[in-house]
């Protein structure tokens, strides 16, 4: 490669991460309408955990927000801890209780994560606070479609 090849090369590349930083990671709200109101009080784990249109829902707010950092359909590129990780021990298992019990507790460390997001240590933010931005029914949609994809991944292999 020549180096204006390499230049202009570059250009897009900046380009393309500045779209990015701009465009998909800017909190953007989920339209949860369809989806049966939860009210304000936050519960412990999913209530929608396996519902389609949940899913759907949370599949359309992962594009918008998630994805950017995330990667398309959850598969991570690198960038961001891989999702499809978050999940695989608690659906592998057997025992309906046992799994049952491990998911309600990855939808609590999901719910925290994204509510609060992920500063470094200098405090700067590696991922946003998305608590002022969803509503509990879209933090609840997102973790449907993160548990549908993982099981999708996992029987595609
Ligand atoms: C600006 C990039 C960015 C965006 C946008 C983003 N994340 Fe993250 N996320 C990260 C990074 C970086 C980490 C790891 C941070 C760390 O460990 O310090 C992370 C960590 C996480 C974790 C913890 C993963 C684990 O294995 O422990 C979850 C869950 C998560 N993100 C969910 C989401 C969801 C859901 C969205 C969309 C609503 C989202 N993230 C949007 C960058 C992002």
């Amino acid at each position: 490669m020549n180096t204006r090849c390499a230049s202009i090369l570059a250009l897009t590349l900046a380009f393309v991460a500045g779209a990015h930083a701009h465009g998909d990671v800017t909190p953007h709200p989920i339209d949860t309408s369809g989806l049966a109101p939860l009210g304000a009080e936050w519960l412990p784990a999913n209530p929608y955990r396996g519902d389609a249109k949940a899913v759907a829902i949370g599949a359309e707010g992962y594009e918008h927000n998630c994805a950017g950092c995330h990667g398309l359909n959850a598969v991570s590129g690198g960038v961001a801890p891989d999702l499809l990780k978050l999940d695989g021990d608690c659906l592998r298992m057997g025992d309906e209780a046992k799994r049952k019990a491990c998911l309600d507790d990855t939808d609590d460390y999901f719910k925290g994560i994204v509510l609060r997001g992920k500063r470094n240590g200098e405090g700067r933010y590696t991922m946003p606070a998305y608590a002022s931005v969803f509503t509990q029914e879209a933090v609840w949609s997102l973790k449907s479609y993160i548990d549908a994809r993982t099981l999708e991944a996992a029987g595609a292999k």
